[in-house]
């Protein structure tokens, strides 16, 4: 990880800018992204598994973060994305992303989203149910197009940050089934498909995800496949797409397993087993999301009010909430925090930061220490909130959306601008 934040004097800074200039030009809440941790992070990507790999691609999963500037970025580093809509893949194009590196998933593809991915020349397909084949079948029949799959198979692996982020095992709504060999009749069904190429197979296991092994098992199981696969019907897997899910610190307690670590454990994996048969190793693929941008976010907020329950807890209130960042309601998340124009302070006050939205699960983090000296006008930093926070925002209690900007080598930009009332009823008739 880069080191894009760090404290001088009493205060926080993001990439050489003071934190509370930030909040005085662009206002709170504010998302704040690194771009050189980005850029880093994606650099990453780059020469540790695709220059390093032959036929190697990785994917950034932009469900994470889906905004024009990161689709341009990702494009600058030559890697590809993963797009879960159609309007996803729209953003894409419009930042002058190749359709050729966009590969589309989803559990239930719409048939205009098909329809819309194929007549931009977004062919790869992350493939997920017989209803999906058909669909492929008949709308790249119609447009005269060619449908590359990759079949999502469940590897039946429990792994996960937390249940609502789990994908790997039995009882899920994602991919083809393993059992009852329900995966060799989509593939029997593509092999005679005149518009459906087979290309491969796609694993992933789930999120925020620390253990090695969990990966390691997943493409052992999915090299079982890839025989099973050639028994059945001749035919050499060319393409494995081993997913993403890969943990990053968000509090201390946190511990990260090594990008390296985690490609080279699957490449070995794969690579051991198609040498060992002498076949021509396949192009493997990999599409983390929050490791690519989850570190790089810092949201600033502003405190109001605070209120002491005696014997209780201390109640902090900040000028956002669950609209901007949901995943502490929705998955009980844990974030580091700190007051950025004292951050030289020490913490000796125990305090719950919580939004301003009506609802009593609305709340940033627990029990987190801050200075006892934290009072209204402060501003308040969340660390890594890159990832799953602008994406997931919603406008509930009608909180305008805050902007998000950039910042990279002392200089800051806007790249989404702040929603502003008119905005909140863009859609309605008056
Ligand atoms: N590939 C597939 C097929 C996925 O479903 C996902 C995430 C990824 C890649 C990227 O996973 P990542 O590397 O970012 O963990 N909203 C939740 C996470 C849900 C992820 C959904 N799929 C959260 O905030 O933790």
């Amino acid at each position: 990880q880069t080191q894009f934040a760090d404290i001088k004097g009493n205060d926080l800074y993001i990439d050489g800018i003071k934190a509370s200039d930030l909040a005085k030009q662009y206002g709170t809440p504010l998302y704040v992204m690194s771009e050189g941790h980005i850029r880093h992070q994606m650099n990453e990507l780059k020469t540790k598994f695709m220059d390093k790999y032959e036929k190697a691609l990785p994917l950034f999963a932009s469900k994470s973060f889906s905004c024009l500037a990161i689709y341009k970025l990702a494009n600058e580093y030559g890697i590809g994305i993963d797009c879960v809509s159609a309007g996803e893949i729209s953003i894409a194009l419009r930042a002058g992303f190749d359709p050729d590196k966009i590969y589309f998933h989803g559990n239930n593809k719409l048939p205009s989203e098909i329809e819309y991915a194929l007549s931009h020349d977004v062919t790869h397909f992350v493939v997920d149910n017989f209803y999906e084949i058909e669909n492929c079948e008949k709308i790249a029949g119609k447009l005269g197009k060619k449908v590359k799959a990759t079949l999502r198979i469940v590897p039946g692996i429990k792994a996960g940050g937390h249940n609502y982020i789990m994908t790997g095992h039995k009882d899920t709504k994602f991919g083809f089934s393993s059992h009852y060999g329900i995966y060799l009749k989509a593939i029997q069904q593509i092999l005679e498909s005149d518009n459906i190429e087979y290309e491969g197979i796609h694993c992933h296991i789930g999120s925020q995800v620390f253990d090695l092994f969990a990966y390691v098992n997943a493409m052992l199981q999915f090299m079982k496949f890839v025989n099973e696969i050639y028994n059945t019907f001749g035919v050499v897997t060319s393409k494995i797409n081993a997913g993403g899910g890969y943990g990053i610190a968000y509090t201390k307690q946190d511990e990260p397993l090594d990008f390296e670590s985690i490609t080279s454990e699957i490449m070995k994996v794969i690579y051991n087993e198609y040498d060992s048969h002498g076949w021509e190793r396949p192009a493997v693929m990999i599409e983390p999301g929050r490791y690519v941008v989850g570190n790089a976010g810092i949201t600033l907020y502003t405190v109001g009010c605070i209120k002491e329950i005696p014997d209780v807890r201390t109640y902090v209130s900040i000028d956002g909430g669950m609209s901007d960042n949901i995943r502490t309601p929705l998955y009980d998340a844990k974030y580091d925090g700190i007051v950025a124009n004292k951050a030289g302070e020490t913490k000796t006050k125990t305090v719950t930061v919580v939004g301003k939205i009506c609802e009593s699960a609305d709340m940033i983090t627990k029990d987190l220490p801050v200075t006892a000296n934290i009072m209204p006008g402060d501003i308040f930093a969340v660390f890594s909130t890159g990832a799953y926070n602008y994406s997931m925002s919603s406008n509930y209690n009608q909180l305008p959306k805050p902007a998000v900007v950039f910042t990279y080598e002392g200089e800051s930009r806007v790249v989404v601008r702040r929603q502003t009332f008119d905005d909140l009823i863009l859609f309605d008739e008056e």
